[in-house]
C-alpha cells in the first residue's frame, strides 16, 4: 500500500458506469464522498442504462482498465477498492494483475447480473472471476443467486447461506464471504458472514425497509472498502456498511418507471437539511420575535413555527425542526423559549408531515389565535383556505387514537378543498381551543404570510 501523505485516504473502485446513475460507479462515488474518503475509478464497462434495464453494453479495452488503476496507485497510492461489474475475462484477468501488483485491499462483489435481470458478466468469465480474482479478495460479496452459483447449491434459508459463504470461502481462499440477505424471504434482510480466520459465522440483522434498491449491492461493498480505507478492521466495516445500507434505501428517492436507486447521501443529505432548517428557521423565529403585534396572535396553547427537512428524507417528527418550549407572550412580546431543534413539536410537525404527502414543498407551518376577525381578514386577503369542524368531520375511530386527530383534520382540508392552501381553520371543539395554521414552503413564506395578517390587524 503506497499510502503517502493524502489528507483524505483513497478508496478505488474498478466498476462499470450506469447512465441512469444509481448503480456502479455512480453508487460508489456517492458512498465514498458520504464515508469521507476520496473516491477513485477505474471503468470497466460503460453502460446505456436506466431504471428499466440495460440498453446496451461497451467494455472498456483490459489495458486501459489497468492503466486507470496504474494511474491512481502511482499517484495517490489506494487504501482499499472494490470491484463490481466486470463483464469479461480480458479486464477480470487486468484487474488480477494490478492487484497483484499493488496489493490493497480488495472487496470482489461478484457481479453477475443487475437487478433488472441483464447479465453483466459474460459465461466464459466466471471461471477467471472464480479462480483469479476471488483468491486476491479480502472480501466477496455475493448477492444470494451469485452465492447460489458460487457455492454450487441452492440457498433457501440461513444455514443455507452459512454453508454457502463457508464453501466459497475455502474453494476460491477468500477470507470473509458475506452472502448478502436481500433477496432471502421474510421481513428482515440478514446478511450472513463467514470469517475463515476464525471459522465463525456472523449474521447482521435489519428491518427489510420498503425504499429503492437499485445499487444496494454496489453502494454496500463500496460502503465496506471506504471503511477499509478509513482504518476500520474488516468485519467492523461489513457492519458500518449494512447500518449505511439500510438508511440509503430507506431514505431514498423515486425516479425513473422501473427500480429506483439507493440513496448513498441519506445519512449527510439528513444531517445538511436539519442544520439548513434550523438556520432558516431560527432566522424567521428572530424575526417573529420583533413583532410585537404577533403577541396578540398567540393562542392559549402558545405557537409552534416548524420546517421540515425534504419530503422523501422525512420520516417523522423527529424530522422536523421546530421551536422546544414555544414561542409564548412574555409581557406583551413574542418570545421563543429556545433554539430550534428537531422533533421538538408534535402537533404542527404532523401537520406539515402530512401536508407534504399532498404538497411536497409545503414544509413550513406555524398556529395562530383564532377569531372571527382572523378568518375574514383570511378571506379578505384571498388566502386559500379550509374551514374544519372536528365535531361533524372527525370520526370516533379518530377521535380515540392518540395522535391521529391532526393528520385527519389536514387531510381532510387537503382532499376537501382540492387546493394548496395556505391556512386551515380548525374551529375546535369542548376543551379544543380553536386554532389557525398557516403553510407555506419554508419559513420566509409563512411569516410572509402572518405579516399580512397583522397588517390587516392594524388596519382594521
Ligand atoms: N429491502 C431491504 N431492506 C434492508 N436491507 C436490504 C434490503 N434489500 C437489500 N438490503 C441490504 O442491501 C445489501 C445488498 O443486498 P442485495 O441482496 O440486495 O444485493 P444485490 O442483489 O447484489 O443488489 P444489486 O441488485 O443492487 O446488485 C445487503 O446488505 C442487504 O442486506
Ligand atoms: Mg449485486
Amino acid at each position: 500500500m503506497a499510502k503517502t501523505a493524502n489528507e483524505l485516504p483513497v478508496a478505488l473502485t474498478i466498476a462499470g458506469v450506469d447512465s441512469g446513475g444509481g448503480a456502479g460507479i455512480a453508487a460508489d462515488l456517492k458512498t465514498f464522498a458520504a464515508i469521507g474518503v476520496h473516491g477513485t475509478l477505474a471503468v470497466t464497462s460503460v453502460t446505456a442504462q436506466n431504471t428499466l434495464g440495460v440498453q446496451g453494453i461497451h467494455d472498456i479495452p483490459p489495458q486501459m482498465v489497468e492503466l486507470q488503476v496504474e494511474a491512481i496507485a502511482e499517484d495517490m497510492g489506494i487504501d482499499a477498492a472494490k470491484t463490481g461489474m466486470l463483464s469479461n475475462r480480458g479486464i477480470i484477468r487486468s484487474v488480477a494483475k494490478v492487484v497483484e501488483k499493488y496489493g490493497f485491499p480488495l472487496v470482489v462483489d461478484p457481479v453477475m447480473y443487475a437487478k433488472s435481470g441483464d447479465k453483466l458478466l459474460r459465461d466464459d468469465a466466471i471461471e477467471d472471476l472464480k479462480n483469479r480474482l476471488l483468491p486476491l479478495a479480502l472480501i466477496a460479496t455475493p448477492n444470494r443467486f451469485e452465492a447460489e452459483h458460487l457455492a454450487e447449491m441452492e440457498i433457501r434459508n440461513l444455514d443455507d447461506a452459512s454453508l454457502a459463504a463457508k464453501k466459497i470461502s475455502r474453494s476460491y481462499n477468500v477470507d470473509i464471504v458475506v452472502v448478502k440477505g436481500g433477496h432471502l424471504e421474510g421481513s428482515y434482510s440478514i446478511d450472513t458472514i463467514y470469517n475463515s480466520e476464525k471459522d465463525e459465522v456472523i449474521r447482521l440483522t435489519s428491518q427489510k425497509v420498503s425504499g429503492c434498491t437499485h445499487g444496494t449491492g454496489c453502494s454496500f461493498s463500496a460502503a465496506i472498502a471506504g471503511y477499509i480505507a478509513l482504518g476500520r478492521d474488516p468485519i467492523e466495516a461489513i457492519k458500518l456498511a449494512k447500518n449505511f445500507i439500510t438508511k440509503a434505501i430507506e431514505r431514498s428517492y423515486r425516479v425513473g418507471k422501473g427500480h429506483c436507486p439507493v440513496n448513498p447521501m441519506a445519512e449527510l443529505a439528513i444531517d445538511a437539511e436539519k442544520y439548513r432548517a434550523q438556520n432558516m428557521l431560527y432566522k424567521s423565529v428572530r424575526e417573529l420575535e420583533n413583532i410585537d403585534d404577533f403577541a396578540a396572535l398567540i393562542p392559549e396553547i402558545q405557537v409552534n413555527f416548524v420546517y421540515s427537512i425534504p419530503r422523501y428524507l422525512a420520516k417523522g417528527i423527529e424530522d422536523v425542526v421546530a421551536v422546544p418550549g414555544r414561542i409564548i407572550n412574555f409581557m406583551g412580546k413574542p418570545k421563543a423559549s429556545g433554539y430550534p431543534v428537531s422533533g421538538a413539536s408534535s402537533h404542527v410537525a404532523r401537520g406539515v408531515l402530512k401536508a407534504m404527502e399532498f404538497y411536497p414543498d409545503m414544509r413550513s407551518a406555524i398556529n395562530i389565535r383564532y377569531s372571527s376577525n382572523i378568518e375574514a381578514i383570511i378571506k379578505k386577503l384571498r388566502f386559500q383556505y379550509y374551514i374544519y369542524d372536528r365535531r361533524i368531520e372527525e370520526p370516533e375511530e379518530v377521535k380515540k387514537q392518540e395522535g391521529m386527530s391532526i393528520p385527519w383534520k389536514v387531510k381532510t382540508a387537503f382532499e376537501k378543498s382540492g387546493s394548496r392552501l395556505d391556512a386551515i381553520i380548525d374551529l375546535g371543539d369542548y376543551g379544543k381551543e380553536p386554532t389557525v395554521t398557516i403553510y407555506g414552503r419554508d419559513p420566509e413564506d409563512v411569516l410572509n404570510k402572518v405579516k399580512k395578517i397583522i397588517e390587516e390587524i392594524k388596519k382594521t
